[in-house]
């Protein structure tokens, strides 16, 4: 009797096990997109950047490090820019001028929109750009 599998038992574990294949596979594709990527920058090295960039280090922890992360690594608000996708030819200091006057619409990650940043003005987004960028030379993004 109890070894006799109901059509609705059934049916709930084809489901289950559908969905089990689905996470795999997108976990799967998730770690393997992320082992290809260039790791951090220790907190200690993004603090240590050249005088030249103080000022982009300050305005950027400010305005965007509550989302993006000290140095640039990212937080559960926000991606990483130790990442390739941000390296200068894929997101060129233009997208960071747009990025904080306009916001993002999410659509390379889930972490949700970017609002527009206020109080920022563009000569202050060059400095964090100037700032972001020496810190990805840091971690081999050029
Ligand atoms: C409230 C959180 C938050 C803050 C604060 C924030 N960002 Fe973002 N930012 C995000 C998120 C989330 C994304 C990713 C959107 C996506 O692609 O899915 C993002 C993406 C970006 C991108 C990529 C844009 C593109 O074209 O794909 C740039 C550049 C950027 N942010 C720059 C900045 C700068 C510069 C600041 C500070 C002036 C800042 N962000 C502050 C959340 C934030």
């Amino acid at each position: 009797m109890s070894d006799v599998i109901e059509p609705a038992t059934r049916r709930a574990r084809t489901w289950f096990f559908m969905g089990l294949a689905v996470l795999s596979v997108g976990w799967l594709g998730f770690t393997g997109c992320s082992r290809s990527e260039p790791s951090t920058v220790s907190p200690t090295v993004a603090a240590d950047a050249p005088a030249e960039y103080a000022t982009g280090r300050r305005l950027f922890e400010a305005h965007c490090a509550r989302c993006h992360g000290v140095g640039g690594a990212g937080t559960d608000h926000g991606p990483s820019f130790l990442s390739k996708i941000y390296e200068p030819n894929h997101h060129g200091d233009g997208s960071f001028l747009m990025a904080a006057r306009r916001g993002v619409a999410a659509h390379h990650w889930r972490f949700g929109d970017m609002p527009p940043i206020p109080n920022v003005s563009d000569d202050d987004v060059t400095r964090i750009v100037g700032y972001i960028r020496w810190v990805q030379r840091q971690a081999g993004i050029t």
